[in-house]
């Protein structure tokens, strides 16, 4: 055993020379392992006289102590170098879209809803909501409809029975417009109000243009001192907001409602040919809500005192916005759950609608 050190120079070069995993294992087997070269070494000391068995077996020891800390090195360096391979090998890039063959659509409803939200949430409303089934109170009544006003047969309503009364005035309706949220909100809210509600509404009617369910969304602003000026520049911001355009002429036409006292309908500027309506410029015009100054009716009915305060609202159908925002003929398809329909016309979900990154960045996805 006197060339010790050229023994321990070829096994530290036998580490270095390992390449991965497996072959330090066999390494580390062969060198300190239970027929490994040094125990064997070890073993051999027996033969030899007592002095020489401490001399040589202290040597045998630190080279053993030295080979083991070598092969720890080695498998530190070993696992830093495997990880990094696998590290580079199973790179993932966060930034691919996550789903670029997603099959779902959003409905233009549904699309049309958000970027309403986004545009009137920049301005500072809140969404409120009520119920699809109500009391004739918040349906009418407390909207300055009492039983028997004529303004009731505007709107063909739906009852439901009220299975504790025969008065038929205590019967429920599906709600014929957002409007009773004006009331709710009234109810419930702390003033200033300033909320938007869209919705579920129900009608019986059905045509190209009609369908028994269909969606509106209310609008309504108290607070002291509010004007028909703002109603004005709410509006007209909101349209050419929704529209995406710098300008679109706006119109007031007065109007009849019994909530709202003045009322008016609105119309914005068109061009009407025979197979396009192009919306912002041109002679035409084409309504597309009905506002006013809330009524001091409405105010009392909702707890408020119209001395102090005042108001506005406005109420639209969102479906029909959706057909003239993306040109879609008849409303009745928006409720056949066609596949195909939705493939053409609808939205893909993760095109988020706000003011800052686009309402609707892709436009109708299948187009
Ligand atoms: N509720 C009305 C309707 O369904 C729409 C409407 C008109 C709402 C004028 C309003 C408003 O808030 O001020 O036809």
């Amino acid at each position: 055993m006197e060339n010790l050190e050229n023994i321990k120079a070829e096994m530290l070069a036998s580490v270095a020379a390992v390449e991965n995993m497996k072959g330090w294992d066999d390494i580390r087997v062969s060198l300190i392992g239970k027929k490994g070269k040094i125990t064997e070494m070890m073993k051999s000391l027996g033969s030899l006289s007592a002095e020489e068995k401490i001399e040589t077996g202290k040597k045998l020891n630190v080279l053993k102590n030295e080979i083991e800390q070598a092969l720890e090195k080695k498998k530190n360096l070993l696992a830093e170098q495997e990880l990094n391979v696998r590290l580079a090998q199973e790179k993932v890039d966060v930034t691919l879209p996550v789903r670029p063959e997603t099959q779902g659509r959003i409905h233009p409803v549904s699309k049309i809803y958000e970027e309403i939200v986004a545009i009137f949430g920049e301005m500072g409303f809140e969404v409120a909501e009520g119920p699809d089934i109500e009391d004739q109170f918040h349906n009418f009544n407390a909207l300055n409809m009492p039983a028997n006003h004529p303004a009731r047969q505007m709107q063909d309503t739906f009852y439901i029975p009220n299975k504790k009364s025969d008065d038929f005035d205590d019967s429920y309706v599906v709600r014929t417009h957002t409007s009773p949220v004006q009331i709710r909100a009234m109810e419930s809210r702390p003033l200033p109000i300033r909320i938007i509600a869209p919705g579920r509404t129900y009608r019986s009617d059905y045509d190209a243009t009609h369908t028994p369910m269909f969606h509106q969304v209310e609008g309504l602003v108290i607070d002291k001192n509010i004007t028909m000026a703002h109603l004005k520049g709410c509006l007209y911001d909101f349209v050419k907001a929704f529209f995406e355009l710098d300008d679109v002429p706006v119109r007031y036409r007065p109007s009849y409602f019994p909530f709202t006292e003045p009322s008016a309908e609105m119309d914005i500027g068109c061009l009407k040919s025979k197979n396009e309506l192009k919306i912002g410029s041109g002679t035409d015009w084409l309504e597309i809500l009905g506002c006013g100054m809330v009524h001091p009716n409405v105010l009392r009915a909702g707890g408020i005192d119209p001395d102090e305060y005042q108001g506005f609202a406005f109420g639209m159908g969102i479906d029909r916005l959706a057909m003239l925002k993306y040109g879609i003929p008849d409303l009745r398809t928006f409720f056949e759950s066609d596949v195909r329909w939705l493939k053409h016309y609808g939205f893909t979900p993760l095109d988020f609608s706000s003011m800052t990154g686009g309402l609707n960045n892709n436009g109708g996805s299948a187009r």
